[in-house]
């Protein structure tokens, strides 16, 4: 029998978890790429390089499907780029980031696309894009078509931010109807506007518009109405659609009672909504917790927590954002002047493994679903979230005993503040393989060098998840 070509890695000893299930496995890698999932009673082929796995669990790299790089909104850009963006990303576990693509005024959501996809050349990681569309026009159509051919076949719209970025119910229909032709996913963030506006008015005329206030000025009951004039949309459409950032269980249910009718409906929800709530706004710095849809009352956590054991939110995104505590306390007066949004890219795997694994008992299997395989199946992205004979070697080996405390100084994210800063969290990795290359280990970070791939969406299958 002709020996087999040396191995570039073996991952030995761990458990190897994927969503359909977990079992001790030896991971082979060569060329970037898994090329055996082998007995670990049998002697592992020759090879040029070991990772011990013994006592671990051996998972697929995150795919982050919600992340901001170095993005404008409003008056603030993010102070991160694709650099630092990517190596924080790797250094928690996640080897595929998720960005958008936000034209501001006066570019087209192609040409943003474009531009983007440029910034992206000096990433660590594999990436992709979401577009995104504010407004319909004649030329909005063939923009659509054009980038879904060039692989980006997700478009963010928002129901709110008015004369930012916001897109009106029409341009909504309108953006359905032609991902639908080209087999794409509308990305929705629904907050109401016109109650938000509201509440910000009463907000105002009481004097209350300042950070700690957040939560008053972005009701609940705002979400769940946008929830339910999308859902009618994509209903009406027959379009697929995906909320990002759910916070609230009236929201998560109309979604799932959409789905049993056959909308082809899907729900991601935060870290940060998880693991925090809205005392955070009483306490020191409210300004660094300020991001929309805000944090929520303890019992709408709970909530939460009980609709993703059920299994009704199918993926987990970081919606980083790298503001730091100046930008954030800038205008912490008026919390409609400020940036929006938490640096979280790094925290993502140990804040929702520790909220979701070791508190609430998730199965880790599901724990993978909502980390790194549905956002892949969500995305078109083949090859990711899953260990698997032909996918890219993108590995987490993580000790599901050990704990760290989160300090801001060991992150790599381009801000001085964790949202999380001295807590005590589980699911860390131990080791991260990023196309094969071991990136992060007991060492520190490895930089491969801007080897992060551009990558290009498939067509969305009719049923995304099953
Ligand atoms: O507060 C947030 N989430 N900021 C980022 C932009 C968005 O709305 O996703
Ligand atoms: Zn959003
Ligand atoms: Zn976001």
């Amino acid at each position: 029998m002709p020996t087999p070509p040396r191995a570039d890695l073996v991952v030995h000893g761990g458990i190897v978890v994927n969503a359909d299930g977990a079992r001790p496995a030896t991971v082979i890698v060569r060329a970037g790429r898994v090329v055996g999932l082998a007995d670990p009673d049998l002697p592992p082929p020759s090879h040029k390089r070991t990772l011990d796995a013994h006592g671990q669990l051996v998972i697929p790299g995150g795919v982050d499907p919600h992340c901001h790089i170095g993005q404008r909104l409003g008056n603030y850009q993010g102070l991160d780029d694709y650099e630092t963006a990517s190596i924080a990303a790797l250094c928690g576990g996640t080897t595929t980031i998720i960005d958008f693509a936000i034209p501001p005024a006066g570019r087209s959501p192609l040409d943003e696309v474009r531009s983007r996809r440029q910034l992206a050349e000096i990433s660590r990681c594999d990436t992709a894009l979401h577009g995104c569309v504010t407004a319909w026009d004649d030329t909005t159509a063939d923009q659509i078509a054009v980038m879904a051919a060039e692989g980006v076949r997700t478009i963010k719209m928002f129901t709110t931010y008015r004369d930012v970025v916001m897109a009106g119910p029409d341009t909504v229909l309108e953006v359905m109807r032609s991902l639908r032709a080209n087999s794409g996913l509308a990305y929705i963030h629904a907050e109401a506007n016109h109650l938000i506006e509201d509440a910000q008015t009463q907000a105002a005329a009481t004097a209350h518009s300042d950070a700690r206030h957040l939560p008053q000025t972005r009701p609940e009951l705002a979400e769940a109405a946008a929830v339910a004039q999308v859902l009618a949309i994509a209903e009406h459409v027959g379009a697929p659609v995906y909320f990002v950032h759910q916070t609230t269980p009236a929201s998560i249910d109309l979604i799932r009672a959409a789905r049993r009718r056959g909308v082809r409906a899907y729900t991601e929800t935060c870290p940060h909504y998880l693991a925090l709530d809205d005392g955070r706004y009483q306490g020191e710095h409210p300004e660094r917790y300020v991001c929309c849809p805000p944090l929520r009352s303890a019992s709408t956590v709970s909530s939460l927590h009980a609709r993703v054991l059920a299994g009704e939110v199918d993926t987990l995104g970081s919606d980083h954002c790298c503001f730091s505590t100046a930008q954030k306390t800038e205008h912490s007066h008026d919390v409609t002047e400020m940036p929006n949004g938490m640096p979280g890219v790094e925290t993502r795997l140990p804040v929702a493994y520790t909220q979701l694994v070791v508190r609430d008992g998730l199965p880790i299997e599901r724990f993978v679903a909502l980390f790194a395989t549905n956002p892949a199946r969500l995305n078109g992205l083949s090859g990711k979230g899953a260990i698997a004979v032909g996918n890219d070697a993108d590995l987490v080996v993580l000790d599901p005993h050990s704990t760290r405390t989160v300090a801001t100084q060991d992150l790599h994210m381009a801000t001085d503040y964790s949202p999380y800063e001295g807590l005590v969290l589980t699911g860390w990795p131990s080791a991260v393989v990023s196309g094969g290359r071991v990136v992060w280990d007991a060492d520190g970070f490895h930089d491969p060098g801007a080897i992060g791939r551009t990558l290009h969406a498939d067509p969305l299958p009719e049923h995304l998840l099953t």
